[in-house]
Order: C-alpha cells, then structure tokens, then sequence
C-alpha cells in the first residue's frame, strides 16, 4: 500500500486543512479582526523607488513596537505607583524584548545602500523621525525630559497635550525612586518633588540609598530587581540608538537630517543621554 500523498486533500486526516473554517459570511476573520487592510492602506509609497517600500516598511514596524512599549510602560508606571512591583517587572520584561525588536529592525535597514535611499529622499521633505510622537512618549515616560523635543508637534493637540502631561508627571524612574523612600531608604523631598518637566540630576542620597539595596539584595529584592530591569531598559534603549546612529552615517554620512538637525552629530550627542545616573553610578561604588 503506498504512502498516502501529501498533497491530495484528505479530509479524513484530521491534521488536513480542509477541516479549517472556510466560510466567514457571519463571523469574523483574521483580516477583519486585526484590520489588516486599514494597516496596510498606511503603505503609500511615493515615489517608484524599490526601497521605499523598505523604508516604509521598517518605520512602520518600529512605531507597532513603539506603540506596544508605550502601553507597556503606561500600565508598568500605574501600577508602581499603587507600590505593586511583581506585574511592572513583566511588563518591563516585555518592553525589553519589543526593544530588542526594534534594535534588529536595523539589520533589514542596513540593506539599503546610499545610493537606493538617494533615489526617494528628496520625497518626504522634512519628514523625520524626530518628529516620532510615539517615540518621544517613551522617552518622556523613561525620563528623558526636555519640553523642546516638544515642538514639532504644536500643530497636533491630541499629540501635544497627551506628550505634555507626561513631560509634567513623574517618570518611571521617579517612580523607583518614590518606591525606594517607601522601603524606607531616605530620598531627599528636593528629588521626591521635583519639578519633572525638568532632567533629572544624578544625587548623591540617591545614590547611597541605592548602596544600601545592591549591597544587600535580599533584604531590598524588588526593588532591586526592578532596578536591574531599569539596567535593561536602558541598555537597550541605547543599543538602538548607537544602530540608528550606524544606519544613519552609512546611508547619508554626515548630511543634515531631513527633520532639520546636524544629523549624525545631534545623534552622537544624544547617546550622552543616561537615564538612570545612580543605577550605572552605583556599580562603581560597590
Ligand atoms: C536610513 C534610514 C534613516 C535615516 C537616514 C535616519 C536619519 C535620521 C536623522 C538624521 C535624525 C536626526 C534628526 C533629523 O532628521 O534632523 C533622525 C532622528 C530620528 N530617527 Fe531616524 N533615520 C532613519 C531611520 C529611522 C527609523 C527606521 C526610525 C524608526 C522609528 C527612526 C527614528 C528616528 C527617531 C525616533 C529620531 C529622533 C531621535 C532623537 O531625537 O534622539 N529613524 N533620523
């Protein structure tokens, strides 16, 4: 007896497609529930360019990932706020890996030459992801505070206003920190109410109290483990922003950026950023 051929319908085989649901008259499907064509209508190339569809593409999925994170922080941060760590440290653990999404986004980028990019650049004018609202929102919740950054969307209220609120509203990091004083471990009321819209400033107490909770993880484990999360969060941040730098220079070298900066240079700059000073600080005390 031959084997039966894996390419004739068997619909007695109870692993055979035949036996999917084919008709979708009165319930919903795949397309319908996700939207597929209402996401796929935002690809709109506009030129004939070959690697527009790339560069596209490649935006469109960092901003899905964007997207993801930003709930993800939002959810992490309400929920530190009530004094909970054990859900935030899976949501943080969730946004590392979206992270790591995004930083490997760049590997599918790198196959655009100068040459291919040149061939649609001067289509989209200044459009930049500077002007990212979604990406600003990630930096201004992890902390990176700088009310200029919120300018390219004064046009936009329904992006301004929601930017502005958490420019104003304390960080995830501010929020480890309230946690810490929680613990008991003395943070200065000068870093528990500062004014937020405002960088944060590394602080020596800060500092020391971290000492305390790296020298003895046990006692302090949430914190502490939160606080290793954070580490994560921002070593990833600043891995995709060292390839975006990369991507950048060997694609357009050291032109302007379309979004009016010095372009590799305001990138390099950007990479001095620290998030969470004390956390980076406190491994060379210890
Ligand atoms: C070949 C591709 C790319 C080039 C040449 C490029 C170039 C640049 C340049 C020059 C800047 C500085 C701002 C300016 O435009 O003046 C910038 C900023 C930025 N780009 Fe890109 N970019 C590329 C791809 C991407 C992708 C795929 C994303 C994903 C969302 C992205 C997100 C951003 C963001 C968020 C900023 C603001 C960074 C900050 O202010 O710290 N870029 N880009």
């Amino acid at each position: 007896m031959p084997d039966a051929n894996p390419d004739q319908p068997d619909p007695a085989n109870p692993d055979s497609p035949e036996r999917a649901y084919s008709d979708f008259t009165r319930s919903l499907n795949y397309g319908d529930y996700l939207r597929i064509d209402t996401l796929m209508s935002a690809h709109q190339p506009v030129t004939q360019a070959h690697d527009e569809h790339l560069f596209i593409a490649v935006h469109h999925v960092s901003e899905v990932w964007l997207n993801l994170i930003v709930q993800e922080l939002r959810a992490a941060m309400t929920l530190l706020s009530a004094g909970v760590t054990d859900t935030p440290l899976k949501m943080l653990s969730r946004v590392v890996r979206a992270q790591e999404q995004m930083t490997n986004a760049w590997e599918v980028l790198k196959t655009m030459t100068p040459a291919d990019y040149l061939q649609f650049r001067s289509a989209f004018g200044r459009a930049s992801g500077f002007q990212s609202a979604q990406y600003r929102m990630m930096e201004f919740l992890l902390g990176n505070r700088n009310a200029m950054l919120l300018r390219p969307h004064q046009h936009r209220p329904d992006l301004y206003g929601p930017l502005e609120a958490v420019l104003n509203a304390p960080s995830l990091y501010d929020l480890a920190l309230r946690l810490l004083s929680e613990r008991g471990l003395d943070i200065p009321p000068s870093v528990l109410e500062r004014d937020f819209a405002q960088p944060y400033i590394q602080d020596e107490a800060v500092l020391a109290a971290w000492l305390t909770v790296y020298r003895d993880p046990e006692r302090y484990w949430d914190v502490y483990e939160l606080a290793e999360k954070l580490i994560d969060v921002e070593d990833n941040f600043r891995r995709w922003r060292f390839n975006h730098l990369t991507t950048v220079e060997r694609t357009i070298g050291f032109k302007t950026g379309s979004g009016g900066t010095s372009g590799a240079g305001y990138l390099r700059k950007a990479l001095d950023t620290v998030l969470f000073p004390e956390l980076w600080q406190v491994r060379t005390e210890l």
